[in-house]
């Protein structure tokens, strides 16, 4: 199905299913621990792989001496990279992921070892000695933005943007601002590592994995094999988190399949802790310079936004600058990112990509703007609000009530009993409160279904679609049942497997609105079918309640299969609509928070984000993405930075005793609200994204309470004490 018009009134607007808070249909499984992850599936005679990191950051291998591994209790097998040679990379692969002498990253696998146990795996994987040629390499992001280059592409938008004369505009703006923000390395530190069972059954590989995207997996995979895709069956049905490390094919798959190939045997292989930090991507770096200029009552005039950050050769800016372009309204403007070529491990998507680093540094330079103009930092952001991108005035947002969030949470908030700086005082804690805006894209990602409708009246829905712990059986099983007339029991929904049709799968915030479309578009499909079946009249025929109506003839649905059911399939696809209209997600994120006066310590007291994202298909599991998102912005902005040694070129802190993210402890009372709205040009679901939206201008919001608490402004990240005394 081709969408390419606004939605009318369809089926999904009855909302007695969808847009109802429907606990998780796969909740009990997983607190039950029945729902089966990666390295807990059964084979008979499995045998475990331990991967083996480089020591060095750059350079070769000039030989690797495996004997002692080889005979060490239980060893099967090693397998190097020198052995496997090397190999063509995944499209979307950076570095290498095993084969070849080249070293390109700290930890990049360079060997896998096989033993009747994991404990013997790894205990041999320490016996593997190494000889290097290493080479020198560039770690430390701001000697290497001097040299930094254009690249000729940011994620599919250009690098570099401008409207109107912005140094003019800024030279003469009577109220201006120059700042330099930093925002580190992070980490995605998902609770379940990457994991891997391999199973060859002749050519036929069955790969049970953790991944957010089966078919760029299964490409990606058979081209590093080299054999064929169709020879590869790929299965993920539940993943313990992923927030974009799971996106791409990862070292843990090739390994175990390289694995299982040399001992003929089933081969399990979970990348320890550290190597997630070393051997796999993270958010890169990024340095971003800021310049606002505005008008004595306000209005911005001038608005620049530069963006710096590293990645290996061949790799992908941090597109910072991205919120930038459409957040504000400013006649002058400009953006433009630059990419450094760093040795570290590659850097790439994290939850929100680009907007949520952007806005940590955006929206603290709005807050001093507003501060410097002397206004309420709500209301200057809502005087400078657009309907359309302003880069591209003709371009409307499809929807936008980034006013209405902000309006709406300053009234829950409280907002208009807020202090001057560092005027409010509970016994040792100093108390301020802060706000942000969240903007973030919808994207729009083709997504197929398959749906059938059995003799019982059970309809099974199969997509290759995955649920990281987002909720996608749930909204997808809702979905069915609402176009089908059908309870939800009478809804199964089978997912992550590369035997189904290949879905949008999770990433970009796209998952939900894509996912439910195709399982929209296959079900309309099915509805035909059904009123084929009973040669009714199409345009009188309503399915409720688990039957199909048609003027005075009501049929259950049970019965209408014959013993083979009813089968159809369909992909919804994106036309041109979607690029008349700038589709975008917003927010706005309040925040309390309270500095201890003689530690420095910063602790969140109470955050309220609103969430203006089109229609909310499930309020809990909605409401569950952002809170995690919100808590995931406490971590960007109190604790969480991959420290890098630039000498050796690797993150330090390769594990969760040092690098922090938020505990119980540390996450107060959260509180969300969605805008009551739908965006009938996003998809016949009329939603959008709010997984990645959640995060975005958290950090800042923080940083912005921390100043109104104490009258420090910090422009850094993360704000550990050091920065406040
Ligand atoms: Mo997201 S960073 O596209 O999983």
């Amino acid at each position: 199905m081709q969408f390419d018009t606004p939605a009318t009134t369809n089926p999904i607007d009855q909302l007695t299913i969808v847009g109802q808070s429907i606990p998780r249909i796969d909740g009990e499984l997983k607190t039950t621990g029945k729902a089966i992850y990666a390295y807990e599936w059964d084979e008979e005679n499995i045998a475990y792989g331990h991967p083996v990191g480089s020591a060095i950051a750059k350079g070769r291998i000039t030989s690797m001496d495996v004997s002692a591994a080889r005979n060490a209790d239980g060893v099967l097998a090693v397998v190097t990279t020198l052995d496997v040679g090397k190999r063509e990379k995944g499209k979307q692969n950076t570095a290498n992921l095993f084969g070849g002498d080249e070293v390109q990253h700290y930890h990049q696998a360079i060997a896998v070892v096989v033993a009747e146990t994991f404990e013997q795996a790894r205990a041999a994987a320490a016996l593997v000695k190494v000889d290097y040629a290493e080479e020198k390499g560039v770690f430390d992001l701001s000697e290497a933005m001097k040299t930094a280059v254009k690249p000729k592409d940011a994620g599919g938008a250009p690098p570099d943007t401008a409207v109107g004369d912005f140094d003019a505009a800024f030279e003469t703006a009577p109220v201006s601002l120059e700042e330099t923000y930093t925002t580190p390395d992070q980490s995605h530190s998902m609770m379940e590592p990457h994991a891997s069972l391999a199973t060859w059954d002749g050519d036929e590989l069955t790969l049970w994995t953790s991944s957010q995207m089966i078919d760029w997996w299964r490409t990606d995979l058979a081209t590093t094999l080299g054999i064929d895709k169709e020879k590869i069956h790929l299965k993920s049905p539940y993943i313990g988190g992923g927030f974009g490390g799971k996106l791409f094919l990862r070292a843990d798959a090739v390994l175990a399949a390289f694995a299982a190939k040399a001992v003929k045997r089933p081969v399990k292989v979970a990348l320890p802790r550290p190597f997630l930090v070393n051997n796999t991507t993270h958010r890169p770096a990024t340095i971003q310079r800021i310049r606002i200029g505005a008008e004595r009552d306000g209005t911005i005039t001038a608005i620049a936004h530069e963006s710096w950050s590293g990645d290996q050769p061949d790799g992908q800016l941090e597109t910072a600058v991205m919120q930038t372009r459409l957040l504000y309204a400013g006649k002058n403007r400009m953006t433009a990112m630059r990419l450094a070529e760093l040795h570290l491990p590659e850097g790439n998507a994290m939850r929100a990509p680009g907007e949520a680093p952007g806005l940590m540094a955006l929206e603290i330079a709005i807050d001093e703007m507003a501060e410097k103009l002397g206004l309420d930092p709500v209301e200057f952001r809502i005087l400078n609000d657009t309907q359309v991108d302003p880069e591209k005035p003709e371009r409307p947002f499809s929807h936008r009530d980034l006013v209405g969030c902000l309006k709406r949470g300053a009234e829950q908030f409280g907002w208009s009993t807020r202090g001057k700086p560092g005027t409010r005082r509970e016994g040792d804690w100093l108390i301020g409160t802060g706000v942000a805006a969240a903007l973030r894209n919808n994207l729009l990602v083709p997504s197929a279904a398959r749906v059938r409708l059995d003799q019982d009246g059970v309809v099974t829905v199969e997509t290759d679609m995955t649920d990281i712990g987002t909720g996608s059986y749930t909204i997808i099983a809702q979905t069915a049942a609402e176009m089908m007339g059908l309870p939800m029991d009478r809804v199964k929904v089978r997912l992550g497997d590369s035997r189904f049709p290949v879905s949008a799968g999770s990433g970009g915030q796209f998952g939900a609105n894509c996912s439910t479309s195709g399982v929209y578009a296959a079900c309309v499909k099915l509805r035909e079918a059904v009123i084929q079946t009973l040669g009714f009249n199409a345009s009188e025929v309503v399915f409720e309640n688990g039957t199909v109506r048609s003027g005075t003839r009501s049929v259950p649905l049970a019965g209408v299969a014959g013993p083979d059911g009813l089968s159809a399939e369909d992909t919804i696809e994106w036309a041109e609509l979607s690029d008349s209209h700038q589709q975008s997600t917003f927010g706005a994120h309040f925040v309390e928070v309270g500095v201890d006066i003689a530690t420095g310590e910063s602790r969140v007291r109470r955050m309220l984000a609103v969430c203006a994202s089109g229609r909310i298909l499930n309020p809990i599991t909605a409401r569950s993405q952002v809170i995690g998102a919100m808590t995931m912005g406490v971590g960007l902005a109190l604790s969480e930075e991959l420290a890098v040694d630039t000498r050796r070129g690797f993150f330090v802190n390769h594990d969760l005793a040092s690098y922090e993210v938020p505990v119980h402890a540390d996450i107060p009372h959260q509180e969300v609200i969605f805008m009551d709205e739908t965006d009938p040009i996003s998809s016949p679901m009329k939603a959008k994204g709010i997984g990645e939206l959640g995060l975005c201008g958290v950090s800042a919001a923080i940083a912005n309470a921390i100043h109104n608490a104490t009258g420090v402004r910090l422009r850094h990240y993360p704000m550990t004490l050091d920065k406040l005394l």
